[in-house]
């Protein structure tokens, strides 16, 4: 501490913008202070705007990658999951459109003997947001005390709730700044963002799903793979077992985008049916998931068909409050968009289907808007169906009838019908795995 009462600081914020945008590499004392001294507020906004502006631009080495993760973890607290009976294991989506596989995931892979602590956010823009989905249950409360959640893991096997306060603090602060200066975008600042919360939170095996196309984050394959590599070295190297897979994001997951159509769709898949896309992802991830935690005798398969998952999801949703036979909240009105013509659905847009669920309500502009529980797209045909001129392609739902005009100009151009015997070129659900 200086006479005057300061503390003194070990380094200039200018200096360290400075640094960056010469396209010199910043030392591990740098990287600690420059992440301290933000998180204690001496770092000021718009310095570490400059600066972020800096790494989007010229890049990190993967040594800076490494510490300026380590440093986020060290901003805050971590959990420690060693006290289980069970291994854990955890997964984490960049994001995309209709991806509600956590709500099936999480039971099944808990059911395989392996225990989940999914800690979730909201949605932002166009993708939707695991806790919105699951608050249209009614009563299920999202935040939980570190000690309730514990609790649940060790009795049920899976929780679903909002992440603390307490962990990655500097992330919170710097993924808020990153989405009002452009640059969320880059590939060492979504990485240590991802992964040091996903480190904080002490468990022992994840796996990532990371999306490529037009709903996603990634929209090229080479980023995601990029991306991919990057998460999975800093969790390899942070001693947690981390595994990849691209998955596919052109078109949307399954055939609802929206909360409470996605929680149903959800269900379905507990009870043996659902769509086959999410089915194969699900089973996907949950192979994934339960090698990690070394419970690979156990096929996800057979515990999805025996109705194990479903148990664990009634328990789980119970034990946060919700009640998993209380009626899923409609939206109050409906509007069907039908096909043009006779022929085949070669595309249907993932971001175009996904902006038009944000705008109907289902999800939110800013932090603190609050979403529709009904609001979404329903879908009735995926790419490579074949279509009848007049008959539904699409329902629209929304409690205020006066959105449905904005929903339907960003699908405009977002599908598209070929003639009649057109084969279209799908990709598979998962593109490729990252180890
Ligand atoms: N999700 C995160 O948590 N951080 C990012 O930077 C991007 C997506």
């Amino acid at each position: 501490m200086g006479e005057d009462g300061h503390v003194s600081e070990a380094f200039d914020a200018v200096d360290v913008i400075s640094a960056k945008r010469d396209r010199a590499e910043l030392s591990d004392a740098q990287i600690d202070w420059v992440i301290d001294a933000y998180t204690r507020g001496v770092v000021a906004e718009e310095q570490m705007s400059a600066l972020a502006m800096a790494i989007y631009l010229n890049g990190m080495s993967p040594r800076e990658i490494a510490r300026w993760a380590d440093a986020m973890i060290r901003s805050g607290e971590r959990l420690d999951f060693s006290g289980l009976s069970r291994p854990t294991s955890d997964k984490h989506s960049t994001g995309g459109v209709g991806d509600k596989i956590t709500l099936p995931l999480a039971p099944l892979v808990a059911a395989c003997g392996v225990a989940v602590p999914q800690l979730s956010g909201r949605g932002l823009g166009h993708t939707g947001g695991t806790l919105d989905k699951l608050e249209s249950i009614p009563g299920w409360r999202a935040s939980l005390s570190n000690e309730e959640m514990l609790a649940q893991l060790e009795d049920v096997g899976a929780v679903i709730c909002a992440a603390g306060t307490g962990l990655a603090p500097a992330d919170k602060k710097l993924y808020a700044l990153r989405d009002v200066t452009g640059t969320v975008s880059c590939v060492p600042l979504i990485a240590t963002s991802i992964m040091s919360k996903k480190i904080a939170e002490g468990t022992g095996s994840l796996v990532l799903d990371v999306k490529v196309g037009s709903g996603a984050f990634m929209k090229e394959l080479g980023q995601a793979r990029e991306l991919a590599e990057t998460m999975v070295r800093l969790g390899t190297d942070a001693g947690v077992k981390t595994v990849a897979l691209l998955t596919n994001m052109e078109t949307p997951l399954g055939l609802t985008a929206g909360n409470a159509l996605e929680v149903r769709e959800s269900v379905e898949v507990l009870q043996g049916g659902g769509p086959p896309d999410v089915v194969e992802l699900t089973l996907a991830l949950a192979r994934e998931m339960v090698a990690g935690a070394g419970r690979d005798d156990v096929d996800p398969a057979d515990v999805l068909a025996d109705g194990r998952a479903m148990d664990v999801w009634r328990r789980m949703i119970r034990a946060q409050g919700g009640d998993p036979d209380a009626p899923l909240p409609t939206a109050r009105e409906t509007h069907v968009v039908v096909a043009p013509a006779d022929g085949v659905l070669v595309q249907l847009d993932a971001l175009a289907v996904g902006v038009a669920a944000w705008r109907l309500g289902a999800g939110r502009a800013r932090k603190e808007d609050p979403v529709q529980a009904g609001a979404g797209v329903e879908i009735h045909a995926k790419p490579g169906a074949v279509v009848r001129g007049g008959e539904p392609l699409l329902t629209l739902h929304t409690d205020e009838p006066e959105r449905f005009d904005r929903a339907l100009e960003s699908l405009e151009g977002g599908f598209l019908i070929a003639p009649e015997g057109s084969r279209p070129d799908l990709p598979p659900i998962v593109i490729e795995r990252v180890s």
